[in-house]
């Protein structure tokens, strides 16, 4: 059964190996602990009779405004509505906390992300070049509550 909520501590290690083996980032693992630590409202994790299967890491950034850093689906799992409960509980979440706007960025070329996130509600505002470690540029993204 695919459930939702809020990390806990035991899930990090297994959202810090989802994380690296679904995203091309190479983050440092020390920070999935500082989100869980400072704001762990906005870190959710979606399980499959209890194993880890996504995660979805957002941060408030000003009273009124979120930006969600990281959205990942196992490769098993995807196109199966998890990315989008993920984003419907986070969307919930900020909605109560009176975010009234919710920003990203994605990869010009990650094609699938951006077809998710439009199909989300979210609109393209702007092209930021070279936005990436590796040079490539981003559209920043963004959805009204
Ligand atoms: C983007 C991502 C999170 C989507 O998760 P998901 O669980 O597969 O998404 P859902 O099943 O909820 O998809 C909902 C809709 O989004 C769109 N969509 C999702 N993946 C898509 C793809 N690869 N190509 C085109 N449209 C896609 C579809 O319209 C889909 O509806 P449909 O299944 O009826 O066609 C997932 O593909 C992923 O983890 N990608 C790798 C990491 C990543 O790119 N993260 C986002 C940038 S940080």
């Amino acid at each position: 059964m695919l459930k939702t909520r809020c990390v806990q501590a035991n899930d990090i290690f297994p959202v810090i190996a989802l994380a690296y083996d679904t995203l091309p980032e190479r983050y440092n693992p020390s920070i999935f602990n500082q989100f869980y630590e400072s704001f762990p409202e906005g870190f959710l994790v979606a399980l499959y009779n209890h194993t880890i299967i996504g995660f979805l890491i957002g941060i408030k950034t000003t009273t009124n405004t979120a930006r969600i850093l990281m959205l990942s689906v196992n490769n098993n799992n995807r196109k199966q509505g998890i990315g989008a409960a993920l984003l419907t509980h986070f969307l919930i979440e900020m909605k109560n906390q009176q975010v009234t706007q919710v920003e990203l960025e994605v990869r010009t070329t990650n094609q699938g992300a951006l077809e998710f996130y439009k199909k989300q509600g979210f609109t393209l505002r702007e092209t930021l070049h070279q936005f990436y470690q590796n040079g490539e540029d981003a559209y920043s993204m963004r959805k009204e509550l």
